[in-house]
Order: C-alpha cells, then structure tokens, then sequence
C-alpha cells in the first residue's frame, strides 16, 4: 500500500502511538504523522514541541515523516497525495468518536479510507492525559512513553533531579 497520514494530537506521543506508528510503517510505503490542532483540547506542548518530540523518537523508522497540519484533515490528506488515514483504536469507547470522524472525513474527500489499528494489550488503557497526570503528580511514567518524553514531561513539570533531555 502506497502512502498513509496518522493524524493526533500527540500532547505528548505515548508508546501506544509508538506501537501504532511502527505498525503502520510496515504496512505502507510512506507515512506522514500529523500533528494537528484539536479544538476540543489545551495542550500541554505546543505545536513545535510535539512535533519535535515525534521527529525524536521516530528517528529510527526511514519511511516515516512528521509533520503539523492545519485545518481539515481530509484537506490535508489530499494534499499530501494519500487517500488513507491510519487511527489507533483501544476499547469501545473509542468507537462512537472515530466511526463518527470517519464517516465524516469520507463525506468530505469520497476517496478516503479510515483503517483501524487495534492496540496491543500493554497499552489498552494508555492515553496522553493519563501520562499528563501521573507525570503532572510525580509519578513514574517511563512504562507508557519513550525515554525523551519522559525527560521532556519532567522537565516541562519541573521535577528536581529527574536530568535533562538529550538534544
Ligand atoms: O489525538 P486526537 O486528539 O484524538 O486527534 C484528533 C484529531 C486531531 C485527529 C482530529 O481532531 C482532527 O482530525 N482534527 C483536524 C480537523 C478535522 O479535520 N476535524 C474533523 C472534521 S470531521
């Protein structure tokens, strides 16, 4: 298969995004992750920060590129010549919004597919706001992000002696 966008938030990118971007990766020729803009949410990192922290820990996958995007996805999909948006999927309660975001992004460009990657077990109850918190709270959070994110968390929370980030 050709070339796929995984759009999020990314507010920060956690493992389960990161199981779903390797995944992806091997599916298709190319993948653009997009970071975009969720009117429903205040995020944590700004634009440049989430993207950055992608680029980061993506670094390793050759057929993988990290971008933001505004506006409308579907838009943006077209512009980058795909005609697939790749979503994770974890419980039920997922699948109201995402039917709903799917069926909507088809009504606007009639050519795109949405294709669901189901979560591996170890991250069915993963999200960003649940990271956000235990880290926001002191808690330990290197089991359900990537190293670099873990230091970007302490830092951006300011926690004494949890080290630096790496450039
Ligand atoms: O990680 P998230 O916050 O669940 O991602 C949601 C996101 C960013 C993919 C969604 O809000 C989105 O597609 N935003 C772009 C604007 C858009 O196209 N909205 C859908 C109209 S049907």
């Amino acid at each position: 298969m050709a070339k796929a966008v995984y759009p999020g938030s990314f507010d920060p990118v956690t493992n389960g995004h990161l199981d779903v971007i390797e995944r992806a990766a091997e599916l298709f020729a190319e993948e653009v992750v997009a970071v975009a803009v969720n009117s429903e949410k205040a995020p944590l990192f700004s634009m440049e920060e989430r993207v950055e922290m992608l680029r980061a820990v993506c670094a390793h996958l050759g057929n993988v590129r990290v971008e933001s995007m505004q506006g409308l996805l579907a838009e943006f999909v077209a512009q980058q010549g795909a005609a697939v948006v790749i979503k994770g999927l974890r419980a039920v309660s997922d699948f109201d919004y995402e039917l709903q975001q799917a069926l909507l992004n088809r009504r606007l460009k009639a050519d795109l597919e949405t294709v669901f990657f189901m979560t591996s077990p170890e991250n069915l109850f993963l999200s960003s706001s649940v990271v956000k918190e235990i880290a926001r709270l002191g808690g330990d959070v290197s089991q359900f992000v990537p190293q670099y994110v873990q230091q970007r968390l302490a830092q951006k929370f300011r926690r004494p002696g949890a080290g630096q980030p790496r450039d």
